[in-house]
């Protein structure tokens, strides 16, 4: 990702624990406050989207607040391989809250995929085998049901589907797109490609069966992401633009619209861990590198794993793994905080993101972003994350 556009602000981290290096494997990755007052730059248009004279611009600020922002937005769910999806399902709720059966309400699925029974409801696989830009990558086609070629209509996953290193296709729920306009509810999108809505709500949760078997090739410098699996987030304007532009004013990206990593390897040397991040700009300035729970979640590369991301009415985000995963119609909320409390302390890591004092205004200022951060399974680690040279980024774009 191109990052030219940031305010890079000196950052010092004082680390206030000796257990700070002791990374380890958790079931359950918590982050608590999560949401912000920010805003983000949508793209405005796209022109001579297949030729090196492709050129981008974006539009005044979009704001956004409150609980979960901006991953309150609509979101696409993306896969990475080496990847088998058996199931995904995705469910909203009119308020839950991490912990409290009494107050909670239960969980309804508004979209499922079943590899097996090749059932789907309300939802579209998308792949990027269009059209080649120079600047925006390949375009967004219909997937076929090996997930990765393109097909002229919607087509279903099929059972057993391994899509390789560096292999990806997309969900996004089977509402269509109006036309791309910077008034319409999908905003600006590539010409041409099959547009569909993401997954909406503040209290969100998705939930996957999965498996990340150990790739088979042999590595080489032409693999970008060798068994490096993943399924994520994004903001979901981001793949309708471009979600590897060379010009960062091709996605939203850039300015901090949002990402959500939610079971991602991320290097060779640590192949069997999966990390959960935020990309956004709650508390920090560095986005590429972004928030990141101090603890992984094991990759079984022999069996399926279920689990998935739960974000709650109380800026609660859970990702966890657990067999006991269910992908019923309804989820009551006794279910889903029994599965959430049936970890042991020491299975679970927890980070506290950052409160920023900023509100949307109409002017640009600086102001002092003071970033209180707690990080560590149970209450054992405690870090203070200090901003030295204080630059707002909420507040300057
Ligand atoms: C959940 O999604 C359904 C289908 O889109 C919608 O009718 C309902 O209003 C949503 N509920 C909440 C609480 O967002
Ligand atoms: C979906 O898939 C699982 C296994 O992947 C299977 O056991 C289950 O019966 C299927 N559910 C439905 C509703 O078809
Ligand atoms: C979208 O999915 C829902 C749920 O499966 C289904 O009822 C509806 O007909 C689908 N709509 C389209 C346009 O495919
Ligand atoms: C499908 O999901 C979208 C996005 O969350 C939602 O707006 C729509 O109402 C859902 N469709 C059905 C039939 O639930
Ligand atoms: C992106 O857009 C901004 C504002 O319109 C402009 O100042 C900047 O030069 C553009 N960047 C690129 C790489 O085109
Ligand atoms: C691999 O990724 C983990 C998690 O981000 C990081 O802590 C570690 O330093 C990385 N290792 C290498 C060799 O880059
Ligand atoms: C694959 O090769 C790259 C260098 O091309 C290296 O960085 C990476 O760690 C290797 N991956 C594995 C799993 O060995
Ligand atoms: C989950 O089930 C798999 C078999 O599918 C098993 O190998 C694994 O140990 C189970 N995990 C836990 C935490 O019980
Ligand atoms: C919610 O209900 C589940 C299942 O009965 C239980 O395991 C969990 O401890 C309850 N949580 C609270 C906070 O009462």
């Amino acid at each position: 990702m191109q990052l030219q556009d940031l305010v890079l602000a000196a950052a010092g981290l004082f680390q206030l624990s000796a257990a700070a290096n002791n990374v380890q494997a958790f079931q359950k990755v918590e982050f608590s406050n999560v949401g912000f007052t920010g805003s983000y730059t949508p793209v405005s248009s796209i022109k001579n989207p297949n030729s090196d004279e492709c050129s981008c611009s974006v539009g005044s600020k979009e704001w956004f607040s409150g609980t979960n922002a901006p991953i309150s937005e609509a979101v696409s769910v993306h896969f990475r391989g080496p990847l088998i999806l058996n199931q995904f399902a995705f469910y909203n709720s009119s308020s839950f809250t991490v912990g409290d059966n009494d107050t909670s309400s239960s969980w309804n699925r508004v979209a499922y995929f079943n590899a097996s029974s090749q059932t789907g409801e309300n939802v579209t696989f998308l792949t990027k085998a269009g059209t080649e830009s120079p600047v925006l990558g390949k375009a967004l086609t219909f997937a076929a049901s090996d997930g990765v070629s393109s097909s002229e209509s919607a087509a279903m996953l099929a059972e057993d589907t391994l899509i390789k290193s560096d292999d990806e296709y997309v969900i996004f729920s089977n509402v269509s797109c109006p036309k791309s306009s910077t008034k319409k509810s999908c905003g600006v999108y590539r010409s041409g490609i099959p547009a569909f809505h993401g997954f909406e709500g503040v209290t969100k949760m998705f939930l996957f069966d999965f498996e990340m078997p150990t790739e088979t090739q042999t590595n080489s410098s032409s693999f970008n992401y060798y068994d490096l699996p993943a399924i994520w987030l994004l903001n979901d304007q981001i793949p309708r633009t471009s979600q590897y532009p060379t010009n960062a004013n091709c996605s939203c990206w850039a300015s901090g619209c949002g990402e959500f990593d939610i079971f991602e390897v991320m290097n060779g040397t640590e192949k069997n861990h999966l990390y959960s991040t935020f990309h956004t700009f709650q508390g920090i300035e560095d986005l590429g590198t972004g928030i990141q729970a101090n603890g992984y979640i094991a990759r079984d590369t022999s069996n399926s794993m279920k689990g998935g991301v739960v974000f709650d009415s109380d800026g609660n985000t859970v990702v966890f793994m657990s067999n006991s995963t269910s992908f019923d119609q309804t989820i009551s909320p006794d279910t889903l905080n029994g599965i959430l409390a049936a970890y042991a302390q020491d299975e679970t890591v927890s980070t506290k993101l950052a409160t920023i004092s900023a509100t949307a205004p109409s002017t640009t200022s600086k102001s002092n972003a003071h970033a209180l951060f707690e990080m560590g399974p149970g209450k054992l680690w405690f870090y203070a994350f200090t901003f030295l040279t204080s630059v707002a980024h909420t507040v300057l774009f």
